[in-house]
């Protein structure tokens, strides 16, 4: 069965990484993989976590099976902590929730329940899109087309264009939207445009599929998702799925929520409830615990939730300030260049407006490496590494100017 397989192509992050790994300069960059790293380089365990695992060890828990749909307590926590407690969604039981290991199955559960329902639906996503969204749907069996997002070159919203694109959606397509901290541009809508997409999901009766994976990195933990907010206020129905590997640091526990929100003529909301449970169940049986647990832990024990706000506000003022301090490294390397897209965008990640060649001229002279779409992880990085990363972008740009002028005579 195995001995035949041969040239099965690489995934290209999993290639990036092979990459980084054999680089053996020792001042070399990883802005690559999502994660938050403190000035020392490293991906702390925040304290609040910490206390969590404690009270649960000393609590000496069973550790049977749990249902397909997770852990109940988890499910609430992270439908009030997105959605808000008193949302009409909430209000009127019109959501049910798996906690699933991470967003990442969650989209792909979700991907495969909404095409169990309607085969013919194609997802929409946005250009550019993180690229493992992409491969969850394609699995599931849902062909994607791609809606205008973001004009790299220019380090701006595209949103007439997207608005444009997004008028071709039909009845029951998918549409991916990311809640907030967009990944991979760090762009997000404002609330009012929010809202007109609301509109033209109304409108062409096409079914949200928000992903909610950096709330806190952003604004603030309320104020990242603000416009969804409003925009499941008006929408009827929406698929959500929210990770709490990055808002609580758990990576590898991998702890995540899938959730369906049925509109209020929904003629059966416990078959739904059954497919939702069973379409979890052929797929990976069941979520690990202990991700949720520490999570439900915190958020039900207040000084413990109190820390944890208290930790995620410190880390947003990281990411905040190492905005600011690449928008300045860079302008001050580059004093035609304006970089106030930096400070403007939100979370982990932003595009450089770089070519790939000029991503790999980043890499191969400066040991810089970053994902597709010239995506940074500014909350990897530190002063020194953001003065290196202005400095590599000064070369690529004054090379581009000097092959510019040889072209043009
Ligand atoms: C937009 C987005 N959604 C979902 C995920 C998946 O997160 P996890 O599976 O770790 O919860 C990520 C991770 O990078 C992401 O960037």
């Amino acid at each position: 069965m195995f001995k035949d397989l041969c040239n099965y192509a690489n995934d290209p992050i999993e290639a990036l990484f092979k990459r980084l790994s054999d680089d053996t300069d020792p001042q070399k960059i990883d802005l690559g993989i999502g994660v938050f790293r403190d000035d020392s380089g490293k991906v702390p365990v925040m304290k609040a976590v910490r206390r969590a695992e404690q009270q649960l060890f000393e609590r000496d828990l069973p550790k049977s099976y749990m249902s397909p749909l997770g852990n109940p307590g988890y499910c609430r926590d992270m439908e009030q902590l997105v959605l808000g407690a008193d949302h009409p969604i909430l209000q009127e039981r019109r959501i049910i929730s798996a906690q699933t290991p991470g967003a990442g199955s969650a989209l792909r559960a979700g991907a495969e329940f909404a095409h169990g329902l309607s085969p013919e639906s194609v997802v929409w996503v946005s250009e550019p899109v993180w690229g493992h969204q992409v491969e969850f749907f394609e699995k599931a069996g849902i062909r994607v087309r791609t809606y205008r997002y973001y004009d790299q070159l220019n380090s701006a919203l595209q949103f007439a264009e997207m608005q444009e694109d997004l008028r071709d959606m039909r009845v029951n397509d998918l549409l991916l939207l990311h809640g907030c901290c967009h990944n991979p541009t760090g762009q997000d809508l404002n609330i009012d445009q929010w809202r007109a997409i609301a509109d033209l999901v109304v409108k062409t009766g096409a079914v949200p599929f928000v992903d909610v994976a950096y709330q806190g990195f952003g604004a603030g933990i309320e104020e990242d998702v603000a416009g969804m907010r409003a925009f499941s206020a008006i929408v009827p129905q929406m698929l959500l799925t929210v990770s709490s590997s990055k808002s609580f640091g758990i990576y590898r526990e991998r702890a995540g929520l899938l959730s369906v929100i049925f509109s209020p003529d929904a003629r059966d909301p416990e078959s739904l409830r059954r497919k939702f449970r069973d379409t979890i169940r052929q797929l990976y049986f069941m979520a690990p615990d202990h991700g949720a647990a520490i999570v439900h832990e915190i958020m039900s024990t207040p000084e413990l939730e109190k820390l944890w706000r208290q930790e995620l506000d410190e880390i947003r003022h990281h990411v905040i300030t190492m905005r600011s301090a690449l928008r300045k490294t860079i302008e001050a390397t580059n004093p035609d260049f304006d970089a106030s897209f930096l400070e403007m965008q939100n979370g982990m990640f932003s595009c450089l407006p770089i070519s790939a060649d000029e991503q790999l001229f980043m890499e191969q002279q400066f040991h810089i490496y970053m994902l597709p779409n010239a995506r940074v992880n500014v909350a990897a990085m530190n002063t020194a590494q953001s003065e290196t990363l202005a400095e590599a972008f000064a070369c690529v740009r004054a090379a581009r100017t000097a092959s510019a002028l040889e072209a043009s005579g």
